[in-house]
């Protein structure tokens, strides 16, 4: 019974003897069909090769001493061409020095010649098929190990092309929010200036129509004048008011695409980024109260502040103030003396918005983290941020928040990255 099923087992297995004595390769022969093997027979090397190419056996078994091509050849030979094909040699006592050399080579195991007890060679024959299936096992393990490996390397390499898509179009889209402010805010004083300078007109044509008429009186003159006067004044008011905007905004869209350092007024820089922001702000009903030193000069990237600031209003207004409509957010700044060398400057953000759950403030700096997928959040924001504020601006940053209270950002940035 266990030997039908030992023979069933066996029953495609290839052996290859090689060995020029014909009695030896026949007892081989003889034995191994017992348990089911198929025997294949090779008088002499160059035949043991052709053989091997041909039948492509599971496993060999080969004498060293033999006419032609030695054993030693024929085992160098198969090893080089199938490592993973165990190799047997049977070779007589006086050939151990080969046999040595044989195992060096690669031989599996090796049997002495005349085989005294063939359960020995049986033994061997099985333990190395076992070994081979093994190592083959472990191969295609291997290979199934490195195609997942490769196959993350490229999802890893798609994430991060795609992120970097991301994180680009999150600059285009504060671009773009940049330029709706830029619209909205000239519009008043350009709108005012046309408004003047049309009224300015009428009057003019008023006032040549009563000249040539001859009824231009001394008080119409007199009522022209001081109407010209103010109306002109508003409209340089007006115009200048649009050309300091339009400097602004430039300044700040400069800053948001080139990453460059210069010298700005921290104050006035803040201003001028929150004013970009007004449009998407104002109509929520939200006050933006800014605390700050007129005297900050700093040596810095004020494209990284911009896109700092940027990120944390609009997530106050989106999420903080989602269901909220008088928001009120503080931006204090201040310069701390560390030790009696160093100085710190203290962004300290905060608004009175529904806040998050430790959970997520936890995760607040985490990339793609967002309540709002499928809502228009990629959850980039404040891991572009922390990123700025860390590389950057070699600083620091940390949430406090509260849910249904408020939510800080205590964002700290060292002296050397403020001057020069
Ligand atoms: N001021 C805040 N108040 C309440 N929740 C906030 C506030 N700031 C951030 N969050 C929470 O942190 C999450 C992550 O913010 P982040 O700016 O990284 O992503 P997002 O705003 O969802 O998407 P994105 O900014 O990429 O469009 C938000 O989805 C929100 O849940
Ligand atoms: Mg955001």
């Amino acid at each position: 019974m266990n030997k039908i099923r030992a023979i069933d087992k066996k029953k495609t297995t290839k052996v290859l003897v090689i060995d020029d004595e014909a009695y030896i390769r026949e007892s081989i022969k003889g034995f191994l069909e017992d348990y089911s093997y198929d025997v294949i027979e090779a008088e002499n090397g160059i035949k043991g090769l052709e053989l091997f190419d041909f039948e492509l056996p599971n496993i060999v078994l080969c004498d060293l001493r033999m006419p032609e091509i030695d054993g030693l050849e024929v085992l160098s030979k198969i090893v080089k061409k199938s490592p993973d094909i165990p190799i047997i040699i049977v070779s007589g006592v006086g050939n151990i020095s080969d046999t040595v050399q044989a195992l060096r080579i690669g031989a599996w195991d090796y049997i002495i010649k005349p085989v005294q007890d063939m359960t020995v060679l049986l033994h061997s024959i099985e333990k190395s098929l076992e070994r081979a299936s093994l190592i083959r096992e472990k191969e295609l393990y291997r290979k199934d190990l490195e195609e997942v490996n490769s196959r993350l390397k490229n999802s890893l390499n798609t994430l991060e092309k795609t992120k970097d898509k991301l994180v680009r179009s999150e600059k285009m889209a504060a671009l773009g929010g940049l330029v709706a402010g830029v619209a909205h805010e000239i519009n008043n004083p350009v709108g005012i200036a046309i408004t003047a300078a049309s009224f300015l007109k009428d009057k003019t044509s008023y006032i040549k129509e009563i000249y040539e008429s001859g009824s231009l009186k001394k008080s119409d003159l007199e009522s022209y004048l001081q109407n010209m006067d103010e109306v002109s004044q508003s409209i340089i008011i007006n115009m200048d008011r649009a050309a300091t905007l339009i400097k602004s905004f430039k300044q700040v869209a400069v800053d948001q695409t080139v990453e460059e350092r210069r010298k700005f007024n921290l104050k006035q820089y803040f201003q001028d980024i929150l004013l970009s922001l007004k449009p998407t702000y104002l109509n929520k009903g939200c006050v933006i109260t800014l605390e700050c030193a007129d005297n900050i000069e700093t040596f810095s990237y004020p494209g990284a502040y911009s896109q700092i600031i940027s990120n944390l209003v609009m997530n106050s207004i989106i999420h903080g103030f989602k269901e909220k409509i008088d928001g009120q957010i503080t931006i204090n700044i201040s310069l701390l003396d560390v030790d009696k060398v160093n100085q710190e400057l203290i962004i300290h953000y905060s608004d009175n918005g529904s806040g998050m759950t430790q959970e997520q403030a936890n995760k607040v700096f985490d990339p793609f983290f967002t309540t709002m997928r499928g809502q228009g959040g990629t959850g980039l924001g404040m891991s572009i941020v922390f990123n700025l504020v860390t590389q950057t601006l070699g600083g620091t940053i940390e949430c406090k928040s509260v849910p249904n209270t408020k939510t800080e950002f205590i964002i700290k940035i060292p002296k050397s990255s403020l001057f020069d």
